[in-house]
């Protein structure tokens, strides 16, 4: 076959040459398979209460914890940008066992949701973290047990209330986190039963007990001992992963999303092809921050290394990406 080809051919050499639509940059970006658009990327804001001014988070360069005014020129530039939306993190000045804070209305996540929604209208879609560890004094996603452990019923009711509280202070969408089991039910009810059906619910489906999570724990001041084996998935489990998102889907979640996305792109896939929902990827803090300190040291070519990483998570299979580098990658694709 090659030689009878090859011997009609006047010049010998390969028959099929993929290189020729890789000639020019045109001829590259026509035949592009993946997009990556600014809509397609949501930016994970954090607000903290009680601070004057921003407050770096030094394991993330160039990510703060915002106040309540350096959160809004941020969500400001993000709609200007066309990304999809923000994901508010609130970090409460105290923290108790029960994590009231994140039901009082007056909680700094409550306040930052309605301030955000005043500023930008329906220019983002506005989201929030549906969890309690941002706000617990022992760091956990949930309340405890006399023993120690986490309550999975006894967090569903607090989540319902926290439901009712973001969608009250006008949240779009509503992003539990938590992983404990039934979540999404609950939710889905509880805003349903307090005229909040509008409000839709992206779920954290596939959660893994991640070491990449870790610079998150400094973003959200968080005092957490130990792990959280107990109710995020073992690193090793896919199916696992696929079943956690059809449940989801089957409970009423409209997005479901897996995370962290790097070490994780084969459960994306697996997602993606399962559910006919949009599927989410979580660009975590500790992928975010070992890129950042691999081009502090000039080890890697850091814009390139951003954009790659990204077209990855979306190859993968995410219709939607979270990612700290959401407005910086809209404004270089605007070049
Ligand atoms: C839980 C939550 C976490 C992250 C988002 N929501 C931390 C955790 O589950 O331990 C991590 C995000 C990141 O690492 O960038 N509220």
């Amino acid at each position: 076959m090659t030689d009878q080809l090859s011997s009609t051919s006047p010049v010998a050499g390969p028959v099929v040459r993929p290189r020729r639509l890789r000639t020019t940059p045109a001829l590259r970006r026509m035949v592009g398979e993946t997009s990556l658009e600014p809509r397609q990327l949501v930016l994970p804001l954090f607000v903290r209460e009680g601070l004057d001014e921003p407050r770096p988070i030094s394991s993330m360069p160039g990510v703060v914890q915002h106040t309540r005014s350096t959160l809004l020129k941020a969500v400001a530039e993000a709609a200007e940008l066309g990304l999809g939306g923000v994901m508010l993190f609130g970090i409460p000045e105290h923290k108790d066992a029960e994590g009231t804070g994140a039901i009082d209305p007056a909680g700094i996540l409550n306040l930052a949701i309605t301030d955000v929604v005043a500023e930008v209208g329906d220019a983002l879609t506005v989201m929030s973290d549906l969890c309690l560890d941002e706000f617990t004094d022992h760091g956990h996603c949930g309340v405890l047990t006399p023993d120690g452990r986490v309550d999975n019923d006894r967090t569903l009711a607090a989540y319902a209330e926290m439901a009712r509280a973001q969608a009250h202070a006008g949240v779009d969408m509503v992003g539990p986190s938590g992983m404990m089991d039934g979540q999404v039910a609950v939710i889905r009810t509880a805003l349903d039963a307090a005229e909040h059906s509008d409000v839709s619910i992206l779920a954290y489906s596939a959660k893994y007990a991640s070491a990449f999570f870790g610079p998150f724990r400094e973003a959200v001041d968080s005092s957490l001992q130990g792990d959280r084996r107990t109710y995020q998935q073992d690193p090793g489990n896919a199916r696992e992963g696929v079943r956690e998102a059809l449940l989801d889907v089957a409970e009423g979640a409209d997005v479901v999303m897996v995370k962290p996305a790097l070490a994780y792109l084969d459960v994306l896939r697996r997602v993606r092809d399962a559910v006919d929902v949009p599927v989410a990827a979580y660009n975590i803090s500790g992928e975010y921050a070992m890129l950042e300190a691999a081009a502090a040291n000039g080890w890697i070519d850091r814009e390139p290394a951003i954009l790659e990483t990204l077209t990855s998570i979306r190859r993968a299979g995410a219709d939607v990406v979270l990612t700290y580098w959401a407005s910086e990658v809209a404004r270089l694709l605007r070049r």
